[in-house]
């Protein structure tokens, strides 16, 4: 087993980190305040490289593999995850959907621009009643001959308001089930789409989440990805991919407030000496090394098994289940060593907690990661 990085890949961790550590940090703290949106840093990040890492450069990629994928979504993530939902969700939902599953046509039509960065996209299966319960999905795409007539409404969409194109499932032949959906490439500004207010969330607030409706949107029939029906088995493998996206900006969001508490924990003193030097806060940042140790383990395992194209199913659902409980601890704990401080926006770990609570939720719950390993240990 080899636990070396390459040059190349400890140089995209050093340019992430450096990018994270002087640009993003700036104004971090204003952007969460007001709900900005980052749109200076997406467009750095695209120049680095960053929104389309693993496409082939002939469709305005990278090239890189996912391990690098993972060690840049850490270093950005230890500074700011409201900036790196919107990295990964095109990086891994829309990217990566369309360069494993769509067409020449559809690859040069609409990944070249979104892997340069250019233009960025969003991901749109959830609904107001199918959240976990993705395969019911209400929205339908009525087939019309050379075109499909959607209509139905998705709801906590990320990049809703700032991205350009769609990828959008929809239900096609409600008789079929899930084998019924399908997924489409949908400009944004197409007639028929509409969008809900901005949700004023709880964490990761600059980035940009609306519900969006469709009422009566003709979507041309070549922007359907895939075969007829094939859109559920696409959007649960682009989420388990994706998923490794959302384990490593877990494990970003944990390594900073790590970063953030023995920091503190180094500097402040109570009882006549550092805190440091306390073995109740000295054990505690053992336990939370320990930790994201586990949690990067299980991140660079997932993305070396899909740069090597085997089966990611499992080892992405543990990735994220593990890292987004595990930064919910260790961002409480980083408060918790801060006492007062921690409660307060100037020491940044109270934001770091809010955004690891949404690492649980997204991108299939915790609950969901659960389903998809129990399966996998109870069968036959
Ligand atoms: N790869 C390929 N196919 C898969 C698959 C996978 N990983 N997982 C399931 N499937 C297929 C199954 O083979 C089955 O197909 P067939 O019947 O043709 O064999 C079909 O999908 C249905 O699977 P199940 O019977 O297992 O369905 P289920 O309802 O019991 O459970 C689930 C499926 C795993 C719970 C799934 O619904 C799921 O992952 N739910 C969570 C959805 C989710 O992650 N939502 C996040 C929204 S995106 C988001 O958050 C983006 C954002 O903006 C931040």
């Amino acid at each position: 087993m080899d636990f070396e990085f390459s040059e190349e890949q400890l140089m995209i961790q050093q340019a992430a980190r450096d990018y994270a550590q002087r640009e993003l940090i700036q104004d971090v703290l204003e952007r969460d305040e007001k709900a900005v949106f980052p749109e200076k840093h997406i467009k750095n990040l695209a120049e680095l490289g960053f929104m389309g890492m693993m496409v082939d450069p002939e469709y305005g990629g990278s090239g890189m593999d996912t391990v690098s994928y993972v060690l840049a979504m850490e270093e950005i993530s230890k500074i700011d995850a409201a900036t790196s939902v919107i990295m990964s969700i095109n990086n891994s939902l829309v990217c990566f959907g369309l360069d494993k599953f769509g067409n020449d046509e559809q690859k040069k039509k609409y990944l070249t621009p979104l892997a340069s960065g250019e233009i960025i996209g969003a991901f749109l299966l959830s609904e107001p009643e199918a959240g976990s319960d993705a395969t019911h999905q209400h929205t339908t795409a009525e087939d019309k001959g050379d075109y499909y007539l959607l209509n139905g409404t998705k709801n906590w969409i990320s990049n809703a308001n700032s991205a350009s194109t769609y990828i959008v499932m929809a239900q096609t032949h409600p008789e079929k089930k899930h084998r019924g959906i399908n997924a489409f490439i949908i400009e944004k500004n197409t007639p028929g789409i509409s969008l809900g207010p901005h949700e004023d969330k709880m964490g990761m607030r600059s980035s940009d989440t609306h519900s969006v409706m469709f009422s009566d949107v003709k979507v041309p029939k070549e922007n359907r990805i895939g075969a007829d029906g094939f859109g559920f088995k696409f959007a649960m493998m682009v989420l388990e991919a994706g998923r490794i996206g959302i384990a490593s900006q877990a494990l970003g969001i944990a390594s900073g407030a790590l970063e953030r508490a023995t920091a503190y924990a180094k500097e402040r003193k109570a009882f006549g000496t550092e805190l440091a030097n306390h073995q109740a806060i000295a054990f505690k940042l053992a336990d939370m090394a320990v930790k994201i140790e586990n949690a990067r383990n299980l991140c660079l395992k997932a993305a070396w098994l899909k740069d090597n194209n085997k089966p990611i199913t499992v080892a992405s659902a543990m990735a994220k289940q593990y890292a987004a409980d595990m930064a919910m601890e260790v961002t409480t704990e980083a408060v918790q060593i801060h006492g007062g401080y921690g409660y307060v926006k100037e020491y940044h770990v109270e934001r770091l907690m809010r955004e690891a609570k949404l690492t649980q939720i997204y991108e299939g719950t915790s609950e969901i990661q659960k389903i998809v390993i129990s399966r996998d240990v109870l069968k036959d």
